[in-house]
């Protein structure tokens, strides 16, 4: 979509983000526009995957209310709880993928700052293993931070782990709920897949390492799987009481996250493991790993010190720590 098409879009869904009724005549003086352009520009909101219901002569209306991210609050109240970090934060309406975004960035630019990049919608979200993440507007956090460290590649192993670790004890302390992690970094809700991380280092030879960490988190969407082996998903509404506004929910995001890259330069996985231990969903039950093609089945015992996954084979226990894996309880 065009930028300009992008920003009327915008304009117009934050008019109607209260999922009230709002009338054709209404729209048409805010927007300052004539009531057959506010039609034409509900015609195109489709594109960005927001239906419109048209309330017979009363105007027109969301299925469901809209909350956009407020970069004000979040940056305010990131500043309060991390004054002695400086971190930049930013929204975008709309972009193929947080971590893509930033990942250009770090080619075009010497001059990093740490930066934590979210987005209304993502159209080419990714997540592991080349799938794809789904990431409709408005819905849930889609967050990307570029960071940087002297770790070494090889000491990064365990990042996605501990970060999984900081998610799933933020879910329950903050939103009251029982969270478990699969490894190695997906957060899950009883069994149905509720967070995704996806850790992406840039290429560079010499200096510090440009990482990127992109977290995706289901603030409202719930949907059964669609591939197979795959998890069902659910999201933070529907396991809390709590208020689950995206902007406090992304805020405890990224607050948890930037945390845990400090205390993982200085320590690395070694102070998450017990913590990842604890919150294993697969711990002590029969296994399926396939890898490199091939499958070997035997008892999960959770991960090593570099966060290697292990599990007993006939008696011998083996590590799994990287390549394409896919685990799954043995039926
Ligand atoms: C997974 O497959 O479990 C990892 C999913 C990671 C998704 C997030 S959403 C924000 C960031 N941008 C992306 O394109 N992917 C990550």
């Amino acid at each position: 979509m065009r930028d300009k098409d992008l920003e009327e879009s915008f304009e117009l869904i934050s008019m109607l983000a209260d999922g009230g009724i709002h009338s054709g005549t209404e729209l048409a003086v805010a927007l300052g526009v004539s009531r057959a352009a506010v039609w034409k520009r509900i015609g195109k909101l489709g594109a960005l995957g927001v239906d419109v219901i048209k309330v017979r002569s009363l105007g027109y209306k969301l299925p469901r209310p809209i909350e956009f991210l407020d970069v004000a609050i979040l940056q305010k109240h990131l500043s309060t709880l991390m004054p002695d970090l400086a971190v930049s934060v930013e929204v975008a309406k709309q972009v193929d993928s947080t971590n893509l975004a930033l990942l250009r960035r770090t080619r075009s630019t010497d001059d990093l700052v740490v930066t934590c990049l979210l987005a209304e919608q993502q159209t080419s979200g990714r997540g592991r293993r080349g799938k794809a993440w789904y990431s409709p507007l408005g819905e849930n956090v889609y967050l990307s931070i570029l960071w940087q460290t002297e770790l070494s590649v090889a000491k990064l192993n365990g990042l996605s782990l501990a970060l999984g670790v900081v998610i799933a004890t933020m879910l329950s302390d903050v939103f009251g709920i029982n969270a478990q992690l699969k490894w190695p970094n997906d957060v899950l809700v009883k069994d149905k897949k509720v967070a995704g991380i996806l850790v992406e280092v840039d290429g560079v030879i010499e200096g510090p390492l440009r990482v990127v960490v992109g977290l995706g988190l289901n603030v409202s969407t719930e949907r059964e799987t669609t591939e197979p082996n795959g998890h069902d998903w659910t999201s933070v509404q529907a396991h809390s009481e709590r208020s689950a506004s995206r902007t406090h929910v992304a805020l405890n995001v990224m607050s948890s996250l930037l945390t845990a890259l400090s205390e993982f330069e200085r320590n690395g996985f070694r102070t998450f493991r017990q913590r990842w231990m604890a919150l294993d969903a697969y711990a002590g039950m029969p296994v399926q790993v396939t890898f490199h093609e091939h499958s070997v089945a035997g008892m999960a015992l959770g991960v090593d010190e570099d966060g290697a996954l292990m599990i007993d084979v006939d008696g011998v226990v083996q590590t799994i720590s990287s390549g394409e894996v896919s685990l799954r309880v043995r039926a």
